[in-house]
């Protein structure tokens, strides 16, 4: 062991909810470190969700890190659902109180959080990889990242693990318990440089399978495609994957699909995971250490941002009043808001992704979809919890 350092509030990860926990804690003076282990490059390249929830770009600007969010961000005031051959339109700020979702790249939102971070002096330790967690039931944890070859031991009050599913925090306590589904499909999404031929998101079955219109900006395409868990990207050409989108997004009157050169591609499974408690002792999880969520209810990073509203919240209270009841309810709080966030995304995928060879099957998603359309109640629900389920 070459270095030891000491802070307030250790934080493993650096993706949106790492670096939002970090931004809040350093703005209230609680002093943190954020250890990440990649380079700082490949975090920022990282492209990923696109739709943040209103209630959620509101706590991002009141927190001073929305200034490019609401510049460059698209607000969108529908959602569009095509299935049967036909367009069908959802007025989400009709049915949601004026509330409306804002269109804005993750990466970009982990940029502006980098820079917000770097401008303000706190340390950010990139390509250091967090490799063990210490004394988490005693009142000094303390964690060891490695970098070049070092091993450094950091000591804090406590340890927030941002860490994603598939870092060291959710397997650092005896414990959680991990509640788990998975899905025969896979979405693949590609980014084009392609101007987007609808204003607003477009979510299609087909019986040929799910497909998904996004966008970035004016000039830029953001597409995916309901794929079997198990396809590669080399069984995806670009000439596969255009075709596929055209014959999925084609309904009468439908403007089509823009094609345009593919800047990035990849392929992400869809499954659903839940670690029960967030907490144990001085680690509290956030984000996607704590839940992952299928993509099609746009809902994993609102929720991440969310966990570390709660987070920031109980810590503010235990630094500024020694009050130490909202660190003991957050698990509890953040598990509801999961749960939620959990159906929300299980009932939508459900209900976009044909099940290849099961009629009843598909006869069920079809009945849901026409029900959207012919229930303002049933609409009403989902344009709420598409719009904001993080801050009802
Ligand atoms: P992450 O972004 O995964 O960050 C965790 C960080 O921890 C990573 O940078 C990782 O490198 C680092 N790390 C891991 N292990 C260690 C270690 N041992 N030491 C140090 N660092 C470590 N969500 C939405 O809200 N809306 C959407 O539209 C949406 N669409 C999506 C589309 C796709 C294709 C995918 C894949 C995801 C989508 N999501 C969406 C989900 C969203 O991207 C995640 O929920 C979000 O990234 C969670 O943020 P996080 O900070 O918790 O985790
Ligand atoms: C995007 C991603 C999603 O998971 C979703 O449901 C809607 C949009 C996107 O990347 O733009």
């Amino acid at each position: 062991m070459v270095v030891s350092r000491k802070t307030q509030v250790v934080i493993v990860g650096a993706g949106p909810a790492g670096l939002f926990l970090g931004h809040l804690l350093t703005s209230d003076g609680i002093d943190n470190i954020v250890i990440e282990r990649r380079s700082r490059s490949h975090v920022e390249a990282r492209v990923r969700a696109g739709v943040i929830e209103h209630g959620v770009v509101q706590m991002l600007v009141e927190a001073g890190a929305g200034e490019r969010l609401t510049r460059e961000g698209l607000v969108h005031h529908g959602v569009h659902m095509w299935f049967d051959g036909q367009r069908h339109r959802i007025p989400l700020s009709d049915l949601a109180d004026g509330r409306t979702i804002t269109v804005y790249g993750q990466q970009e939102l982990v940029k502006d959080l980098i820079a917000l971070r770097l401008a303000s002096g706190a340390p950010l330790e990139f390509d250091a990889e967090v490799v063990e967690v210490d004394g988490l039931t005693g009142t000094a944890p303390s964690l060891v990242y490695e970098r070049d070859g070092e091993r450094v031991r950091v000591e804090g009050d406590y340890v927030a693990g941002c860490d994603g599913s598939l870092g060291v925090a959710n397997r650092a306590a005896p414990i959680f318990q991990r509640t788990e589904r998975t899905y025969p499909f896979a979405w693949l999404g590609i980014i084009a440089q392609a101007a987007p031929a609808n204003e607003e998101l477009v979510y299609a079955r087909h019986p040929r399978g799910f497909a998904l219109y996004s966008m970035r900006s004016p000039t830029i395409s953001r597409l995916y495609l309901g794929v079997g868990a198990h396809e590669t990207l080399e069984e995806w050409p670009d000439d596969r994957i255009w075709e596929e989108l055209h014959v999925r997004l084609a309904t009468e009157g439908s403007a089509g699909v823009n094609e345009g050169p593919i800047l990035e591609r990849s392929i992400a499974g869809l499954r659903n995971l839940v670690v029960s408690p967030m907490r144990y002792g001085r680690l509290m999880l956030a984000g996607d250490a704590a839940h992952i969520v299928p993509p099609t209810g746009a809902k994993g990073m609102n929720a991440a941002l969310s966990d570390v509203r709660d987070l920031y919240r109980a810590l503010s209270a235990i630094y500024r009043d020694r009050d130490q009841r909202l660190l003991d309810g957050y698990s509890d709080l953040a598990l509801e808001r999961t749960w939620r966030a959990e159906e929300f995304s299980t009932y939508m995928t459900q209900m976009l992704h044909p099940y290849p060879h099961d009629p009843f099957e598909s006869e069920v998603q079809l009945t849901r979809l026409r029900q959207v359309f012919a229930n303002p109640a049933i609409a009403t629900v989902l344009s709420r919890n598409y719009v904001d389920l993080n801050s009802l």
